[in-house]
């Protein structure tokens, strides 16, 4: 990854591509939105993940809540989030999605799959008992990770 990334880096010192200069204003909102959702996904699976490690008392009508959240966001069309042109190596440093997501569309919206059927698993567990609430959570993780691991910049 740092590899590829020195490469970006090094044409864009050269002025190969003018990356940020060439995104329009379609390209920045869409970006926007797509942070926003992640951020969405973080804050509800934060309430979760405190509840489960015991940083924050069970309770559970909020546990429900977010579950439901989380489902309801993983349920939503994405699709236009991620229009081409998007990705780190055109934009730079507004974004951190790696070119490689539009060549791996359907791996892409099978790793969405796995998180909406996961969500909506989480969703009917999370509101039952703080055991139930654990054991749905780490299907979760998993198909964040699988997304950030193969389609994010790492912050390494
Ligand atoms: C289908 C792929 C995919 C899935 C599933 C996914 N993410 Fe992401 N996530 C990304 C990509 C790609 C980025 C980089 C976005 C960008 O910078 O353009 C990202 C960025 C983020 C960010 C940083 C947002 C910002 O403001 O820069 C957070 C936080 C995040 N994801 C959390 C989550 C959580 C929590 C889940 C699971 C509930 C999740 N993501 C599921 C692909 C995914």
């Amino acid at each position: 990854m740092s590899i590829l990334r020195s490469f970006t880096a090094a044409l864009l010192g050269l002025g190969v591509f003018a990356g940020p200069a060439l995104a329009d204003g379609h390209l920045d909102a869409a970006v926007k939105a797509r942070k926003a959702h992640m951020q969405l996904y973080a804050f509800n699976l934060g309430q979760l993940g405190g509840m489960a490690k015991g940083e924050i008392d069970y309770d559970a009508a909020a546990a429900g809540a977010a579950a439901a959240n989380l489902a309801d966001l993983a349920a939503m069309n994405q699709a236009r989030y991620w229009p081409e042109g998007s990705d780190n190596f055109a934009m730079g440093e507004e974004t951190r999605t790696l070119p490689a997501l539009w060549d791996n569309i359907d791996d892409v919206m099978k790793i969405s799959g796995d998180l909406e059927e996961a969500t909506t698993a989480l969703a009917s567990a999370a509101g039952q008992d703080l055991d139930s609430l654990r054991a749905a959570l780490g299907d979760v993780g998993k198909a964040c990770g699988a997304c950030h691991e193969d389609y994010r910049q790492s912050n390494d």
